[in-house]
């Protein structure tokens, strides 16, 4: 059964396969340049990193290639996931990874003692996400940041057409993007801003990098 909360149809090995040969095209030039002017600017020079639901740990392993974080932590409830991001290597640093599940449990780090929360097309898929929220405010460090990035809605046509095109066009591959659609669809750039603000958070800035993406660089508010 897959642990993963993913909708879709997609083994958990399966997504692990995508999500690694996907990773250079999702984390391109613009977004390094973008997180470097606009996320890593803002934070202390050797921060401590948390990435939610991390994946196979490319991200943490491209965030200690590029800079010199202090620690790096990545938490992700599928365990071949995990196992991937164990085999990684992060530039001298090693990051504490573990198998953990954000809806379920707090997160296993001390109040008041991260520098950068990040995740990457995960909130989506939480029935909670306001509960994530507020574990997210309760592990930043006074002036630390939440970096979001994750799916907006697109209308069908488009969702399909930017899916297909990329893998031979059969119907099985068609019917995946359609069960996945629901998912990837869920929220317009309107409902990510209304969540993030209902959970505490102050948008500093927002764009759209890729299509069918938006991120959001966000501050807790005082007193949330
Ligand atoms: C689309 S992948 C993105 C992975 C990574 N952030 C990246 O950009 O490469 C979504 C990830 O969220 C994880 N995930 C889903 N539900 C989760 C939960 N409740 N707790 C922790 N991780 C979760 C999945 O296992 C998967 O690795």
């Amino acid at each position: 059964m897959p642990t993963h909360q993913e909708i879709g149809g997609m083994s958990d090995e399966e997504l692990l396969q995508r999500m690694v040969t996907s990773h250079p095209e999702r984390y391109g030039e613009a977004f390094w340049e973008f997180f470097t002017a606009q996320v890593y600017a803002r934070v202390p020079a050797h921060p401590v990193v948390l990435d939610l639901g991390c994946g196979p740990g490319l991200f943490l392993r491209d965030v200690a290639a590029r800079y010199t974080p202090a620690a790096l932590y990545g938490y992700d409830i599928t365990p071949a996931m995990i196992d991937h991001a164990r085999q990684g290597t992060y530039n001298g640093v090693t990051p504490t990874l573990a198998v953990h599940d954000l809806t379920a449990h707090p997160l296993p780090v001390a109040a008041g003692t991260v520098h950068l929360v990040t995740m990457t097309a995960v909130l989506h898929v939480l029935d909670d996400p306001l509960a994530v929220l507020a574990e997210i405010r309760r592990v930043l460090a006074p002036g630390g940041l939440f970096f979001l990035n994750d799916w907006i809605r697109t209308p069908l046509q488009m969702y399909l057409a930017s899916r297909t095109d990329r893998t031979a066009d059969t119907n099985a591959d068609l019917l995946r993007w359609f069960r996945l659609f629901p998912a990837h669809n869920k929220y317009t750039i309107e409902d990510w801003q209304w969540l993030l603000t209902a959970g505490g958070f102050l948008v500093q800035c927002s764009t759209q990098l890729r299509p069918h993406f938006q991120v959001f660089v966000t501050t807790p508010m005082a007193g949330a």
